[in-house]
């Protein structure tokens, strides 16, 4: 088989492997979408500070199951499926307290196991979930990056009578804006950005008003409108963003963080604590991919709007340079493998 190597920072090869065969308890996938991620690019570029070379990289993946190992029913054989790249132990404090994707000993695939961008991927069964047969390939190698959402607004539980700001219109603002009007209807969500065209997605994906806070103050134009955001959601993660969350945050709010910066961010706590703010953290999902599979079956999202290209694998290399290089153009860009 072919996989996606990355076999140090910079160096990318497609590499000819031996068809790996499923270990007791794991289920051996014939991928045949995927889907390219920021932290693909930065295991590719050296800027993973958690990845392993060789990496296949590659953690948003659709298939077919073609294999099973000991102990998985064969009738597990030819589902369709997406794979959870979240591998836990199930039984350390944090996946006690329903937080796998924070487990003691968690692996990623494709980032500290190889993971999907190659024509095979063995992986646990109980990660590779099945795909009713309504919703399309190209919606269910988009569940991943929607779990993200359903994380965050897992914390941040949004009511209709939210006014949310999300700060990023790249994939994860805007999968984050599909949940919130798509399946918590809340009255109005306020997407900023510094990049016009990514703000015109972010409108196509449901946000009520959209401001480039490139060329103005944020702050300036909602206090113009008398705007306190009930609920902000990090999705661009600079550091500098949480203090100026706080500050345009209503008492009460919740702010949820997606950030890894290793910069300190300044906060002064006053302005946390004189509002009674919460303040969540997100990290990849826990158990949301049947959540995600139900919002694609009842049509409340819509990853079509997502999908801006589609490459063969071959052509990897150029794909993830359009990627890294065109913010303006580019969303979400598939990898197409088998037929
Ligand atoms: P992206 O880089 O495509 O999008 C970020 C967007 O934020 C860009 O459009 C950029 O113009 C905008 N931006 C940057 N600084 C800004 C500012 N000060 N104000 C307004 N907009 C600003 O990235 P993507 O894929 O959408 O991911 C967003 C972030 O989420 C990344 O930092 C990534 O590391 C993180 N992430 C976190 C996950 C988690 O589970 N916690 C999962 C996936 C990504
Ligand atoms: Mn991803
Ligand atoms: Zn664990």
């Amino acid at each position: 088989m072919k996989s996606i190597v990355i076999q140090q920072p910079n160096a990318l090869v497609i590499e000819e492997r031996p068809l790996p065969s499923p270990a007791a308890g794991e289920v051996r996938v014939k991928v045949k979408l995927a889907g390219i991620c920021g932290s693909d690019s930065h295991i590719y570029r050296g800027h993973n500070p958690f990845a392993k070379y060789p990496r296949v990289i590659g953690h948003e993946f659709f298939g077919v199951i073609d294999a099973v190992g000991e102990g998985v029913d064969t009738s597990r054989l030819g589902q369709r499926v997406s794979v959870d790249p979240v591998i836990s132990c199930g039984h350390c404090y944090p996946c006690s307290v329903g937080k796998p994707n924070v487990c003691t000993s968690l692996v990623v695939l494709g980032v500290h196991r190889d993971g999907g961008f190659s024509e095979y991927a063995v992986v646990p069964a109980k990660n590779a979930w099945v795909i009713p047969d309504a919703i399309s390939d190209k919606h269910a190698v988009m569940v991943e990056p929607f779990t993200i959402a359903a994380n965050v607004t897992g914390h941040a539980s949004p009511t209709e009578q939210d006014v949310a700001l999300i700060y990023g219109a790249g994939p994860m603002g805007l999968v984050t804006v599909q949940a919130l009007k798509g399946v918590y209807k809340v009255k109005q969500v306020i997407v900023v950005d510094r990049i016009d065209e990514r703000l015109e997605m972010a409108q196509r994906c449901g946000a009520d008003w959209v401001i480039n806070n490139g060329n103005q103050s944020l702050q300036a134009v909602l206090e113009e409108k008398g705007i306190k955001p009930t609920l902000i959601i990090d999705a661009a993660c600079h550091p500098s963003i949480l203090q100026e969350a706080v500050n345009l945050a209503s008492p009460g709010g919740r702010i949820v963080l997606m950030g890894f910066s290793s910069d300190p961010s300044q906060v002064a706590q006053q302005g946390i604590t004189g509002k009674e703010l919460s303040i969540f953290s997100s990290r990849l999902n826990a158990n949301k991919f049947p959540v995600v599979i139900d919002w694609l079956e009842k049509g409340l999202i819509d990853p079509d709007k997502l999908i801006t290209h589609t490459f063969e694998y071959q052509h990897v290399k150029d794909a993830i340079e359009l990627f890294e290089k065109d913010q303006r153009q580019c969303c979400k860009v598939l990898l197409t493998f088998s037929e």
